[in-house]
């Protein structure tokens, strides 16, 4: 069997014409569909249509997690899932997490047209927030899933304005009434794009995801005095634009000092000043800090040395600096049967297979607390660029992926067992 390489195709395309935009600097077309926004509103209105099309039955939970079942044979065996997000961030391309799920529903559309029933139930979901882009907790629908997250302090989070997760998912009309509390499936395989340069540059068709690196988020707040920036003697002034300014450089010197292996990954994605005015010294930024590495105790030492140097940052700027832990996940490996399955069907298919550590996030990580659990990564194009409108997986290289991902979710749906 082979999956509709055109109708994967379309169906990427569709989707992705909800919530786009055109990004300014480069010309081209990106997609804005931040999690229970109006056009992620539209955009989950659009795949749950698809599903129902496809014959599924859709359930929604009360995090907004959609999941549409496909019977099999064997009505009491564990379904084995398949999914990923449709959020984005603000600057996104259209196969971000779109890959995971549309993929997901072309292998059913596929074993639709062959008329092939498999004996566990399959599941095609999408899970609330994957981004993080917008409530500031990565993962959030498929963490609340697995119940690290509970489902209060999730509705509780706010965005930048104030608004509430759990309004602003009764608002796009996806606070759903299923249980939150997701029963372990048989298995759960996502596919999704690198979002990095690696499989590109060795041309290799597909990877075999081992594992995801750890992860850690901050959110700083840094109070000084605002004062006139013509007027103020520069020793008089506690400019926390300045004090924010060091911390990224502390960053970088980090990485680049090897202590931490040269595995590190560190950067300063937000800086809002306030006022934000050329002539004012700011009293307040906002910034975020984002560390990553694929072994949990070197990000546990990097992260308690960031947190000294906070205090003598904060000290020597004469500022004061709070920061806030908005996202912490350890290194997750994967179950090494999903990758067998991967390998085989890669190896079966004469594509080139490499395994790879995912230096991404992925709803897969919270997953495989439950499950056995795995991911297949495709290639991407200008290095595999991603959250960036420039973010391109050819045609093939796509149908690649869901090919193997058909393979590996019929695989699994034969299983024995309960
Ligand atoms: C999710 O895209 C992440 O930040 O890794
Ligand atoms: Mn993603
Ligand atoms: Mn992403």
């Amino acid at each position: 069997m082979n999956i509709n390489s055109q109708r994967l195709t379309e169906s990427l395309d569709a989707l992705g014409r909800i919530g786009a935009y055109t990004d300014e600097s480069s010309g081209l077309t990106g997609v804005r569909r931040l999690a229970f926004s109006q056009e992620d509103g539209e955009g989950r209105r659009h795949v749950v249509a698809e599903m129902k099309a496809a014959g599924l039955d859709v359930t929604i939970d009360r995090i907004g997690n959609v999941y549409a079942r496909r019977a099999g044979r064997d009505a009491s065996a564990r379904p084995v899932m398949a999914g990923s997000h449709i959020d984005s961030v603000a600057t996104a391309g259209r196969f971000d997490g779109c890959l995971g799920v549309l993929g997901a529903l072309e292998v059913i559309k596929t074993l639709n047209d062959a008329k092939v029933t498999t004996r566990r139930p399959l599941i095609v979901a999408f899970f609330s927030e994957e981004e993080g882009a917008r409530f500031g907790t990565d993962m959030l629908g498929s963490a609340v899933a697995v119940g690290r997250i509970p489902l209060e302090r999730a509705y509780a989070l706010t965005d930048r304005d104030g608004q509430a997760v759990r309004a602003e998912l009764e608002r796009i009309g996806f606070l759903g009434s299923a249980d939150v509390k997701l029963a372990p499936p048989h298995a759960y395989v996502e596919c999704h794009i690198e979002q990095g340069p690696m499989l590109r540059a060795a041309d290799i068709d597909i990877g075999i995801v081992t594992g995801v690196q750890a992860i850690c988020w901050h959110e700083l707040v840094i109070t000084g005095r605002s004062a006139h920036a013509g007027t103020t003697p520069m020793n008089l002034r506690a400019d926390p634009g300045v004090a924010a300014s060091r911390v990224q450089l502390a960053l970088r010197e980090m990485v680049r000092s090897g202590r931490f292996s040269d595995q590190l990954r560190a950067t300063m994605g937000v800086t809002q000043f306030q006022p934000g005015l050329v002539n004012v010294v700011p009293n307040r930024v906002v910034a975020s800090v984002d560390i990553r590495h694929p072994d949990d105790a070197v990000l546990v030492r990097a992260e308690a040395e960031l947190i000294g140097l906070y205090a003598q940052i904060a000290i020597e700027e004469k500022v004061t600096l709070t920061h806030r832990q908005s996202a912490r996940t350890p290194d997750i490996g994967f179950a090494p049967k999903v990758e067998e399955l991967v390998a085989s069907s890669a190896a079966k298919r004469g594509f080139k297979a490499q395994r790879i550590v995912s230096g991404a996030g992925h709803d897969c990580q919270e997953l495989s607390k439950l499950c056995p659990a795995g991911m297949v990564f495709v290639p991407g194009e200008y290095d595999g660029i991603s959250h960036n409108p420039r973010e391109f997986s050819t045609p093939k290289q796509c149908a690649d992926g869901v090919n193997v991902l058909l393979d590996v979710l019929t695989a699994l749906a034969e299983e024995q067992g309960p």
